[in-house]
């Protein structure tokens, strides 16, 4: 099963491919993760990375294309795999066409005007990347990952100014994202706007459709 999980941030995407990996055993492949790795790192990707995350806007696509593959390419991969976060624009999802085959594109549709709040209350384990809110999924201990007992912290692009930045980088260049994987016959809308179990509800029963 190789899926695309779409929608704006604070959609949800995260949340989702992380319960859909404990379900269906293949995983998730966040660039968001990715590069926020590279920068733990101190590596080359990780200085280009640093700087654009933090302005709300996208990475290159050849730089992009180049870690997904990569990824993509790895043994883990070989039964499917949750993209979550890629491809980000028309040019990053025609240069995955030919490359590499969907079977479907959950597009999680929110109401935006709860998406800024979902992001300022978000934390994330320093350890497994799992996420958490302090109101909608708090920790069992305060500041702990509940899986892996790691340190939560929020994300730098994680500030309102950051938020709305980034709000106004997915309406002009991943919103077009829908109406394109419309055109192929992939999009799956799913209502993302109510309790996390529901949305997995929801994105289960497509996928056992397909
Ligand atoms: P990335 O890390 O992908 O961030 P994003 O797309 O902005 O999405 P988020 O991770 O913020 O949101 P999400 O949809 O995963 O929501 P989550 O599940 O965490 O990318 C970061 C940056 O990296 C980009 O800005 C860009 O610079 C760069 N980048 C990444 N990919 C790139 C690419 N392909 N090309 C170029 N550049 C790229 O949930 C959010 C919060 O809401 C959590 O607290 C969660 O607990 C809560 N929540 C979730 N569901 C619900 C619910 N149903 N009800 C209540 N609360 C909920
Ligand atoms: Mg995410």
């Amino acid at each position: 099963m190789r899926i695309i999980m779409l929608g704006p941030p604070g959609a949800g995407k995260g949340t989702q491919a992380q319960f859909l990996v404990e379900k269906y055993k293949i995983p998730q492949i966040s660039t968001g993760d990715l590069l926020r790795k590279a920068i733990s790192e101190g590596s080359e990707l990780g200085k280009i990375a640093k700087r654009t995350i933090d302005q709300g806007i996208l990475l290159p696509t050849d730089i992009m294309f180049k870690l997904v593959k990569e990824r993509i390419s790895q043994p883990d991969c070989s039964a499917g795999y949750i993209l979550d976060g890629y491809p980000r624009n028309i040019e990053q999802a025609e240069s995955l066409k030919g490359n590499v085959e969907i079977d479907a594109v959950i597009n999680l549709v929110v109401d935006q005007g709860v998406l800024v709040n979902r992001l300022t209350s978000r934390r994330t384990c320093s350890k497994c990347n799992a996420v958490y809110n302090l109101t909608a999924r708090p920790p069992r201990v305060e500041g702990k990952c509940d899986a892996c007992g790691g340190d939560l912290y929020q994300r730098s692009d994680d500030t309102v100014e950051t938020v709305e930045k980034r709000l106004e980088t997915y309406r002009v260049e991943t919103e077009p994202l829908i109406r394109y994987y419309d055109n192929l016959g992939l999009l799956k809308n799913i209502d993302a706007g109510k309790g996390m179990n529901a949305t997995l509800d929801r994105i289960c029963a497509v996928l056992e459709s397909l």
